[in-house]
């Protein structure tokens, strides 16, 4: 049983669990040996309980063909390499049991109704009476197997519009059995398998029930099928309800950083005086104080943070030593995790390179002390200048702006990228804490740099690109930096030149309205979540503000806006763009800029758009000048981040490359 509640800094390792996470570890040669020094290092970091990415009961459940699953006696000794390994830290583990259903990637997938995804090319084969009932001594032999493995439990993945949800909403159970029609027949799926699981299982053995909250999808469950649901799964032996929010096919972002933080804590605060065993509260909970807020505002017992363990392995640990400020916050991007996964790559986190690559990213004590410049202090020179000082190397670091951070001091102003201002505050503090000589207003040049240093590290970043087009020194031009500093005052109605991601960011920040009070009613308003819950799903219509300023988004190229920005993100600020009337129009010929605007040619047809400003977001190109002048005198500087490589700005790249750099120099 937990211990009792009791806020307090001190106590949050028992009251914070590191919510599952499929990071396809499990799927590589030599993964559980990496997975296991990964979940290791969590552990020693003192989270209290830790839940491993979704593991099929059968190959008809696995994520994609050949995805980890755990059916066979020959498969427990992977997993006992997980569990000794977070045993040896004094942490506890449970297992995932994750059946896709119709979500999986590959031909043999099934479902209770033969209805295929919308976000899937394949479509699923209805399960017959028997394969029902097979699939249900599949979990429990999952479970019993996974409790071999040493595993201290299992989390029953119920939520997410996984085979389980499938079973539960109308819109993906048709059937005329006794597994389908009546809400009783549809819930029997899970109550059966939490029954027999815990009853095989035996008592001294964690079940958690990963209960699907809110579906936002029509055809979801009502308020009244939740509750009833959750107190049939508590009856049947659940130790305790973990929240799931959103099918994968619901068109609402419920994990991106446009969700503002503990957007969702509301419902399962919802849930809390209907059941008496703990309940988890989940999704954008990112740093210690937040976690707090939703424990005092009685929301639930516990908290999970997932990608926040990405982030920082040791979120709990600096936690119970006062040294918040030392933590790496997720910024909820998606760029390393999700969209790793779901490319079938390795996940690992945009902020923290190291995340599931433990083996083989190490930041050892330097036996060789140098003297090191780094000129710029963006993500890659913040990231180079922390690792390179921590392992013992004497760092100064130059910028010639007033503050640390580059281009992440732009982003943190985008409405919905706030988050970004979290990871210059923790660099902040990593200068200070392993004695980065910091150099603000200060300009390198060879003078400054010649002979005192053993490296130059080159983060100086880009320089937007130049646009030739007749008028492009019009007084309507502005640069996006200008706007995005809030150096010039922005008309009504705008063009904005170049749709790729600071095009994108540049047009949500030229809609939005400043100053919008309560947060999440507002976010959930704008998105057509219905926080009273009196729908199925909870789905309402959207309210959308009317956008701050008409806005126009074009591009050279043929095609859809969009393609290249991130794959479980793109969609989110596509739709958000729509919702706020922003013109989007692709094969454009720029002709001239003069008085009455912006004049173009779109497939032959001539246009003016008479727009009070053009703002300029067509690229960038790496800062090279210094990085020339360094070489004639003979210098050797090495070039990272943007600098190095300007094609799309792409702080994970840049990140990956300092840290990789900086921890062999
Ligand atoms: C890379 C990645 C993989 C995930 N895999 C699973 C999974 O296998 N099972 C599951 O229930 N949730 C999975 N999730 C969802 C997380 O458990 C969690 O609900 C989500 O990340 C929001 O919580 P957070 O804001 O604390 O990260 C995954 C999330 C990420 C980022
Ligand atoms: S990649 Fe982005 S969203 Fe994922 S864990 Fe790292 S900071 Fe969080």
């Amino acid at each position: 049983m937990l211990a009792p509640l009791d806020l307090g800094w001190t106590t949050l390792k028992n009251r914070v669990l590191m919510g599952s996470m499929h990071t396809n570890l499990e799927e590589i040669p030599g993964g559980f040996e990496r997975a296991a020094v990964y979940f290791a290092e969590r552990a020693k970091g003192q989270v209290g309980l830790i839940v491993t990415g979704g593991i099929s009961p059968n190959s008809e459940g696995c994520v994609a063909a050949m995805a980890a699953k755990l059916n066979t006696e020959e498969e427990v000794a992977h997993h006992k390499l997980i569990t000794s390994a977070v045993h040896a830290e004094g942490g506890k583990i449970c297992m995932q049991i994750l059946h896709t259903g119709r979500y999986g990637y590959h031909p043999k997938i099934v479902a209770p109704s033969a209805i295929q995804a919308p976000i899937n090319f394949f479509k699923p084969k209805e399960l017959s009476h028997e394969e029902i009932e097979k699939t249900i001594d599949d979990y429990v032999k999952c479970a019993l197997l996974a409790q071999k493995a040493g595993y201290d439990g299992v989390e029953i993945m119920g939520s997410e519009g996984y085979l389980i949800n499938q079973f539960i909403a109308t819109r993906t159970n048709q059937r005329q059995d006794e597994w389908g029609g009546s809400y009783e027949n549809r819930i029997k799926f899970p109550i059966q398998i939490v029954n027999d699981t815990r009853k095989a299982c035996g008592d001294n053995f964690i079940i958690i029930y990963r209960l699907s909250m809110l579906d936002l999808v029509e055809g979801g469950s009502t308020w009244s099928e939740v509750v009833q649901l959750a107190k049939a799964i508590e009856k049947v032996g659940a130790t305790l309800i973990n929240t799931g929010i959103g099918w994968h096919e619901a068109r609402i972002p419920t994990i991106a950083t446009v969700v503002p933080r503990k957007a969702f804590a509301w419902v399962t605060k919802k849930l809390k005086s209907e059941v008496n065993i703990p309940l988890i509260a989940v999704n954008r909970i990112n740093m210690p104080d937040v976690a707090e807020e939703v424990l005092a505002d009685g929301c639930a017992d516990m908290i999970s943070m997932a990608r926040p363990f990405l982030a920082d392995a040791d979120l709990v640990l600096k936690t119970i030593e006062g040294r918040v400020d030392e933590i790496n916050t997720c910024i909820a991007c998606n760029q390393a995790c999700l969209d790793h996964t779901f490319q079938l790559k390795i996940s690992s986190c945009l902020v923290n390179p190291r995340a599931c690559h433990e083996t083989e990213l190490n930041y050892l004590p330097t036996q060789a002390p140098k003297n090191i410049a780094v000129v710029g202090s963006g993500p890659a020179g913040l990231a180079y200048a922390h690792i390179a000082a921590m392992r013992g190397h004497k760092v100064d670091l130059y910028e010639a702006a007033t503050q640390l951070g580059g281009q992440f001091n732009m982003a943190k102003i985008i409405p919905g990228k706030e988050e970004y201002a979290e990871t210059i505050r923790y660099y902040q503090r990593m200068m200070v804490k392993y004695n980065v000589n910091v150099l603000l207003n200060t300009t390198a040049n060879k003078d400054l740099l010649n002979d005192k240093y053993d490296e130059i590290i080159l983060a100086n970043g880009v320089v937007p690109r130049k646009l030739k087009i007749d008028g492009i020194d019009h007084p309507k031009v502005l640069s996006y930096i200008d706007v995005l500093q809030r150096k010039v005052e922005v008309g009504r109605s705008v063009a904005i030149i170049g749709a790729g991601g600071i095009g994108f960011d540049v047009a949500e920040f030229l809609v939005h309205h400043t100053n919008q009070e309560e947060e999440i009613k507002t976010f959930l308003a704008t998105w057509g979540v219905d926080y009273e819950y009196a729908t199925a799903g909870a789905l309402k219509e959207a309210v959308v503000q009317k956008p701050a300023r008409e806005v126009y988004l074009l591009k050279r190229s043929t095609g859809k806006h969009g393609a290249t920005l991130g794959k479980t993100t793109g969609w989110i600020h596509k739709a958000s763009l729509v919702a706020n009337n922003v013109q989007m129009i692709s094969d454009v010929e720029y002709q001239k800029i003069d008085d009455a605007g912006l004049h173009i040619v779109v497939k032959g047809e001539s246009r003016i758009l008479p727009v009070d400003h053009i703002v300029i977001c067509a690229g960038q190109e790496p800062s090279r000048v210094l990085y020339s002048e360094l070489l004639e005198e003979g210098l050797n500087p090495i070039l990272i981040g943007g600098a190095d490589e300007a094609a799309e700005l792409d702080a994970k790249r840049a990140i990956n490359q300092a840290c990789h750099l900086a921890a062999t120099v």
